[in-house]
C-alpha cells in the first residue's frame, strides 16, 4: 500500500493535537493500516528568528494577531510531496459538502493549514491559491478541531475504510436526504414500541417506509436540502 497512501499533511501551532480523534475506530485502524497517512507539521519549524514567532499585529489597527505570509509560505512549502491541494480552515470559508469531501478523497493527498489567533494574512490565501473551507456557521478557536473532522469524512470514503459498500452508498447526503429513523432492540422499551413495518419482514415496504420518513425529515429540518433534491429529482424524471 506504501506510496499510494491518501495523505493528509497538516500545518499546526499544535502538532500535538494529531491524530488524537483520528488515532481511534474506523479512521485509526485505517491509519494503522496505511490507508492514509497523517504528516502533522509543526509551523513554529518555519520561523528564523529565535523567538519563533509566528504572527504580528494587523495593519490597520484592531485586536488580536496576525499569521505572517512568509511563515506560512515555507510551511506549506516544506510539506511533504505530493501536498494536493491546500485548504485553510476558517469560518469565512465555502462552507464543507459532501461533493468537495469526495472530491478531496479522491486526490492523492490535501494540506491543511489551521490558523489561531485572528485568522492569517491575505496574501499567502492569494499567492498559493489557498482554497478556504468553513465546516459551519459557528466559530472554533482554531482551524485544528475543523482539520479533523475534514479529515475523518475524506478517510472514511477511501477504499478499505468503511466496511459494507452499502452503507456508503445508502445514506443520507449520498442520496441528498437526511437518514430516516432507527431502531433496535428492545421491541418495547418503556412502552415505546417499534414501528410494526420494520417487523414485517416486507422488503418493499420496509424501504418506501424509510424513503416517506427520510423525506419528512429533510422537508420539515432541511428546506434547502429538500429543494435541491426536489429539482434532482425534476431534472432526473425529465432525462
Ligand atoms: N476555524 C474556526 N472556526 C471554524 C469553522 N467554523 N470552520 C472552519 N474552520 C474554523
Amino acid at each position: 500500500m506504501s506510496g499510494a497512501s491518501w495523505t493528509a499533511v497538516v500545518l499546526t501551532l499544535f502538532p500535538e493535537m494529531f491524530p488524537g480523534p483520528l488515532g481511534q475506530s474506523l479512521a485509526g485502524k485505517a491509519l494503522a493500516q496505511d490507508i492514509w497517512r497523517l504528516e502533522a507539521i509543526d509551523i513554529r519549524r518555519f520561523t528564523p528568528d529565535k523567538h519563533r514567532t509566528v504572527d504580528d499585529t494587523p495593519f490597520g489597527g484592531g485586536p488580536g494577531m496576525v499569521m505572517r505570509p512568509d511563515i506560512l509560505d515555507a510551511a506549506i512549502a516544506g510539506g511533504a510531496d505530493p501536498r494536493g491541494p491546500v485548504l485553510y480552515l476558517t469560518p469565512r470559508g465555502r462552507p464543507l459538502g459532501q461533493a468537495h469531501v469526495r472530491r478531496l478523497a479522491a486526490a492523492p493527498a490535501i494540506t491543511l493549514l489551521c490558523g489561531r489567533y485572528e485568522g492569517i494574512d491575505e496574501r499567502v490565501i492569494e499567492a498559493r491559491q489557498v482554497e478556504e473551507v468553513s465546516i459551519g456557521d459557528f466559530l472554533l478557536s482554531g482551524g485544528e478541531p475543523a482539520a479533523i473532522c475534514l479529515i475523518d469524512a475524506c478517510v472514511r470514503l477511501l477504499p478499505g475504510v468503511v466496511g459494507e459498500a452499502q452503507s456508503l452508498t445508502d445514506e443520507s447526503f449520498e442520496q441528498g436526504l437526511l437518514e430516516h429513523p432507527l431502531y433496535t432492540r428492545p421491541q418495547d422499551w418503556c412502552g415505546r414500541l417499534v414501528p410494526d413495518v420494520l417487523l414485517s419482514g416486507h422488503h418493499e415496504k420496509i424501504r418506501a417506509w424509510r424513503l416517506a420518513e427520510a423525506e419528512a425529515a429533510t422537508r420539515t429540518r432541511r428546506p434547502d436540502l429538500w429543494a435541491r433534491y426536489r429539482s434532482s429529482k425534476v431534472m432526473a424524471t425529465r432525462d
